[in-house]
């Protein structure tokens, strides 16, 4: 399998790193806009191979697609992260650009490539790449419900002062500070329901930990955080390269499921070998179908905000 990575940054380097350590791809190109900066991003990776035992093989290239060539899955990271106070949505103006730019190259030299959106704000950008490039809707993935995730059950566990593995969960929604939903009535520790272990304000005191996840890291960090982002990819892109049929939330097109139409938001779906095997339908409670509604309304003005 040939990853192509785009953004060479903070997110991109750590999508390669990870992606590498797993060892399921053989080769991950790496591409950014900036003279040199992907090459000695792809040598300093490969200069941990030998360290961490993997075989896969990191190049790095200034803008050129044409080393790109063939990439079964690509991912979208370029373009700028948020500073402390700024939304997601205020980075639209600049990141649209690069999006369409970024996946109009991509599909030129691999017609056959799966893109998995990072950039942000990543719904619209998703719905971005799904209005321009005409691709099958399986073929294009957005990034946030992985790592909001990941994010809840972190939180989770520390409510419930429980090892991670103990615990399952998932956020679906826009991939916003307001727009995520995580489904606290469904989320598990050891299957059994949480709500057994947290009271009601503690689990939504977890809730709103999560929606909050990425802020509360950007005000540390100075940047948005990379690391999570990174392990969030790689594992979707091995659920893509092991054709392991596994559910992450995505941000997917929808045509009615979840009574949502002509938008891409995070619903629970299953990755393989064909990008998007299929939209999982769950049963949401009352109150969850209402955030949810409420989410899409929330996805919808910024991509009103797109000049397609
Ligand atoms: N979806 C998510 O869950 C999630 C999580 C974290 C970050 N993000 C987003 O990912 C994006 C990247 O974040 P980061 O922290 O890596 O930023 P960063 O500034 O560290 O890296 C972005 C890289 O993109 C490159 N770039 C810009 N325009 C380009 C172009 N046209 N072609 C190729 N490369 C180009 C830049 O040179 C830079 O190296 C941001 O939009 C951020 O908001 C999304």
């Amino acid at each position: 399998m040939k990853v192509t990575v785009v953004g060479a940054g903070a997110v991109g380097a750590s999508c390669a790193e990870y992606i590498a350590i797993k060892n399921f791809a053989s080769e991950v190109v790496v591409l950014d806009i900036k003279e040199g900066f992907a090459e000695g991003k792809a040598m300093d990776l490969m200069q941990t191979a030998s360290l961490n035992g993997f075989d896969t093989k990191i190049t790095g290239v200034t803008n050129d697609y044409s080393k790109t060539a063939g990439s079964d899955v690509a991912i979208i990271t370029s373009g700028i992260p948020r500073k402390p106070g700024m939304t997601r949505e205020e980075l639209i103006g600049i990141n649209a650009g690069i999006v369409k730019t970024v996946s109009s190259n991509l599909l030129e030299h691999s017609p056959n490539v799966i893109l998995i959106v990072v950039s942000n704000p990543m719904d619209t950008m998703t719905y971005l790449v799904h209005k321009t490039t005409g691709l099958p809707k399986n073929r294009i993935i957005g990034m946030g419900g992985a790592l909001d995730s990941a994010r809840f059950k972190y939180r989770l566990a520390e409510a419930l002062e429980a090892p991670i593995s103990d615990v399952d969960g998932m956020v679906i929604g826009g991939h916003s500070d307001t727009g995520m939903v995580p489904l606290t009535a469904h989320a598990t520790r050891n299957s059994i329901k949480v709500s057994e272990f947290l009271s009601e304000e503690r689990l939504a005191q977890v809730s709103e930990d999560t929606k909050v996840g990425g802020a509360t890291l950007t005000k540390l960090l100075g940047t948005s955080a990379w690391y999570a982002p990174g392990a969030a990819v790689s594992s979707m892109v091995q659920a893509i390269a092991c054709d392991q049929k596994k559910m992450f939330p995505c941000s997917a097109f929808l045509e009615g499921e979840y009574g949502l139409n002509d938008i891409c938001i995070g619903v629970p779906v299953l990755l393989g070998k064909n990008g998007i095997e299929k939209i999982v339908k769950i049963d949401l409670a009352e109150a969850e179908k209402a955030k949810m509604k409420e989410s899409a309304e929330g996805v919808r003005k910024t991509n009103s905000l797109l000049t397609l």
